[in-house]
């Protein structure tokens, strides 16, 4: 069967974090999105305070505990920071999606449960994966108001002012898991979801001679969920994915990739909302000029004034960057990706001046050399 468990596509990812209100407002600044809905004490939640978050068909959820008792958002904070703790898709009937891929070895985390008010009902059920982390099994169809009992519209109105970033949806999301993990991982997906590899990326193509990564991309077969995993590579010095499994204290989401229609535009709101981003260095503009295959419509000086980068395919290219980490520990970031043609791919020739950037990074964190004390620090 091409499609098991009945995927539509992605629904919304959940974040732990110490402070939502907080968090959601720099979402709303910074990216540009829409507090839709909250839950807390107000609408009869005692916990925990969410709030809802959405641009386009981006769907994106903050959450912080209230009490002591909160123990699943406190647990996963104190671990890993603030991060993803759950994403999601959108599935024809929960319960079906649930039973197969528990039959074929998912591990339960919540039985396929109906949550309802007079507005209608949503199911959810979910999975583990990596470490700590949740996939969702979600359906909506039988709800006509705000994400799901328990929400309303946003007490506050507040008054933020940011660019439109022309955000549209969830590209991909990436998992960062240990040394010898990452075929595991990509197996618990096939199996139990009837994705496919799609991409295996071996060692000698990603990384420098400092630092190097496998991965692997697993999908659905409707290629409408795209999940890359990466795991760590022995190079001369320590890989990013050990610097994040360090940092993170564990296997976990690593970015989400925000798909948009017009790149040039979204990254220049980005920027100008404040958000940061990894530099690429000019002569990465002067190779990509003299490229004999470079197919791109849009300006090249507008890419090289905003720091854009370039990926031919086979049947079309792709534009993409990435931000900083956005929380305290160098761990969760941002790509911004714009697809043209039939691009399926995710910036293989890339990776040199994507990794050469993360590298001058770490080695500020004192996270490149495995020996701390040969970092001196800068003041
Ligand atoms: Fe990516």
């Amino acid at each position: 069967m091409d499609n098991p468990i009945g995927i539509r596509k992605y629904d919304y990812v959940e974040f732990y974090v110490g402070s939502a209100r907080m968090t959601a407002w720099w979402f709303a600044k910074a990216l540009g999105l829409q507090f839709t809905g909250y839950c807390g004490p107000e609408t009869g939640v005692r916990d925990r305070m969410s709030y809802y978050l959405t641009k386009n068909d981006l769907k994106f959820v903050v959450t912080s505990g209230l009490q002591p008792s909160s123990y699943d958002v406190w647990s996963f904070v104190t671990k890993h920071g603030d991060g993803v703790k759950r994403w999601s898709v959108e599935v024809d009937d929960v319960t079906e999606a649930f039973t197969y891929a528990t039959r074929h070895g998912a591990v339960m985390v919540r039985r396929p449960e109906k949550i309802e008010n007079h507005h209608g009902y949503v199911e959810e059920a979910a999975i583990r994966i990596y470490d700590d982390s949740e996939l969702v099994f979600v359906n909506r169809d039988h709800y006509k108001h705000i994400f799901r009992p328990f929400f309303c519209e946003p007490l506050q109105k507040y008054q933020i002012e940011a660019h439109d970033t022309g955000l549209m949806w969830v590209d991909h999301i990436v998992g960062n898991v240990r040394e010898n993990e990452m075929n595991l991982w990509a197996e618990y997906f096939n199996q139990t979801m009837g994705f496919e590899t799609f991409v295996d990326f071996k060692a000698g193509d990603i990384g420098t001679k400092y630092s190097a990564l496998l991965s692997k991309v697993v999908r659905s077969k409707n290629s409408v969920i795209r999940n890359p995993i990466n795991e760590p590579f022995q190079g001369l010095k320590k890989s990013q994915i050990e610097e994040y499994i360090e940092q993170y204290h564990g296997s976990g989401i690593q970015h989400i990739a925000i798909a948009t229609e017009d790149i040039v535009a979204t990254i220049s709101a980005l920027r100008r909302n404040g958000m940061e981003f990894l530099a690429v260095p000019d002569t990465y503009y002067d190779r990509m000029r003299s490229r004999p295959d470079l197919k791109v419509t849009e300006n090249v000086d507008d890419l090289h004034r905003l720091g854009i980068l370039y990926d031919t395919e086979a049947d079309g290219y792709l534009l993409q960057l990435f931000t900083k980490p956005i929380c305290d520990r160098p761990t969760f970031f941002f790509e911004i990706i714009q697809r043209r043609g039939n691009s399926q791919g995710f910036g293989k020739g890339n990776f040199q001046a994507l990794f050469e950037s993360i590298e001058l990074d770490q080695k500020l964190r004192g996270n490149l050399d495995r020996d701390p004390s040969v970092v001196m620090p800068p003041c």
